[in-house]
């Protein structure tokens, strides 16, 4: 669906909760961080099954309209973009329906709810012939763009090892009731499919296809009170933890630890990366900076820089100078940009439902490896 040239890109949001607001307040934010570019945007319409944040969504973030029913969004011309912000079981309702109108497609991830269903949305978005991205906000912070340019320009030379981290503490509580994001039958999965879609993509993005995995899970808390009734437990079916060996088709050997239940940890996402020329280190809790380690360089100036990589965004990012320190909305803010760059330029998004199959091939094969306790070859995952 293209955008004529004299009206704003229409946006319509799925789903008004913690991520329907962030994405809310980057479309609004990004006239002004890109100075106009790529098009004047308009928040149009927002839905939610709740009425109360459809509503919130009127008051608040400045929609048009709010309503219950996404066919509302998908049926209304001045909507091009259609931004899916509902629990994982959800995506695939709202991406279908916005493709069977022509809209183009964000959709936070996991793009779906397991491996078939995000291979039958990505067939359908290539035949919609739309533009379409998953969101991998963490490929939109400074440091990691810059470790990819450094990645292929060849700073870390032959890659030997990755090892990555994705460590929260949420869950420790035994108290936490068995919200959405506990219930398999909703996420699909433990904190693999919370946390895991994004170090898997950044872990790929970064070091290329992984060929083989082993996989260890566990629940440490195996059972919850439901929300509805404190009096009343039920079992937890999906992990709180994971660790994964990687064999990279390059031949790297990677590692990957994924948790819910990491005691003193906030938002901890680590990457290491060490190759024969160098070696690179990220940790999001200090997120200005990239560690970077020469090994070209003479003996007596080697060791670890911190590269500030800050604000540094390409341009046209016109605000904030780049030296201003880091948040975790302003990656939104580029993630979004970029996407509705590509709307407006008639391109491909990045990553792609493509991509995020590729991230769903990757947890299903860590999962059949936990449950069979053996490695998985990623070539154990046909497409049908
Ligand atoms: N990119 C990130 O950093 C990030 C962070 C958190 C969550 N997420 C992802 O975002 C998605 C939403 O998570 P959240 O934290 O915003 O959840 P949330 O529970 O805060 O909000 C979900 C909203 O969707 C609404 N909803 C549920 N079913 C719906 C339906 N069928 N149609 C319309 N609305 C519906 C709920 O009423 C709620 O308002 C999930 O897929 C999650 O994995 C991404």
């Amino acid at each position: 669906m293209s955008v004529p040239d004299d009206r704003p890109v229409g946006i319509g949001i799925v789903g008004y909760g913690l991520m329907g607001r962030v994405h809310a307040y980057a479309y609004r934010a990004i006239p002004v961080y890109y100075h106009g570019q790529p098009a004047p945007v308009r928040l149009v319409g927002v839905c939610d099954v709740d009425a109360t944040r459809a509503k919130e969504g009127v008051t608040e973030a400045g929609f048009a309209f709010g309503t219950r029913r996404v066919e509302d969004l998908v049926a209304h011309d001045d909507i091009h973009v259609i931004d899916v912000c509902t629990p994982n079981r959800f995506h695939a309702e709202a991406v279908e329906a916005a493709l069977r109108a022509g809209k183009h497609v964000y959709c936070e991830k996991p793009l779906a709810f397991d491996l078939p269903e995000a291979r039958r949305l990505a067939q359908l978005a290539v035949r919609a012939g739309v533009t379409h991205q998953v969101v991998s906000e963490y490929r939109f912070f400074p440091a990691m763009l810059r470790a990819r340019e450094l990645i292929a320009d060849n700073f870390a030379g032959r890659i030997f090892h990755v090892r990555g981290a994705y460590l929260h503490s949420g869950y420790v509580d035994p108290d936490r009731p068995l919200e959405w994001r506990l219930r398999r039958e909703v996420i699909g999965g433990g904190v693999l499919m919370d946390l895991g879609p994004h170090l898997l993509d950044l872990m790929r993005w970064l070091a290329g296809n992984v060929e083989s995995v082993c996989a260890l899970t566990e629940t440490f808390i195996r059972e919850r009170r439901t929300p509805e009734d404190p009096t009343r437990r039920l079992p937890v079916e999906v992990e709180d933890a994971i660790i994964v060996l990687m064999r990279f088709t390059s031949g790297a050997l990677g590692t990957a630890e994924l948790s819910r239940v990491a005691t003193g940890a906030e938002d901890e996402l680590r990457l290491e990366l060490h190759g024969s020329n160098g070696a690179l280190g990220f940790n999001l809790m200090d997120p200005n900076w990239l560690l970077a380690y020469d090994r070209t360089a003479p003996p007596d100036r080697r060791g670890y820089t911190k590269l500030a990589t800050v604000q540094y965004y390409p341009p046209p990012a016109a605000m904030p100078s780049p030296k201003f320190t880091l948040g975790w909305i302003r990656s939104h803010v580029h993630s979004q940009f970029s996407f509705l760059d590509a709307v407006v330029h008639h391109r491909s998004a990045s990553p792609s439902f493509e991509d995020a199959v590729r991230v769903h091939e990757l947890i299903e094969a860590c999962y059949r490896s936990a449950r069979e306790r053996r490695w998985i070859g990623l070539d154990e995952m046909p497409e049908p």
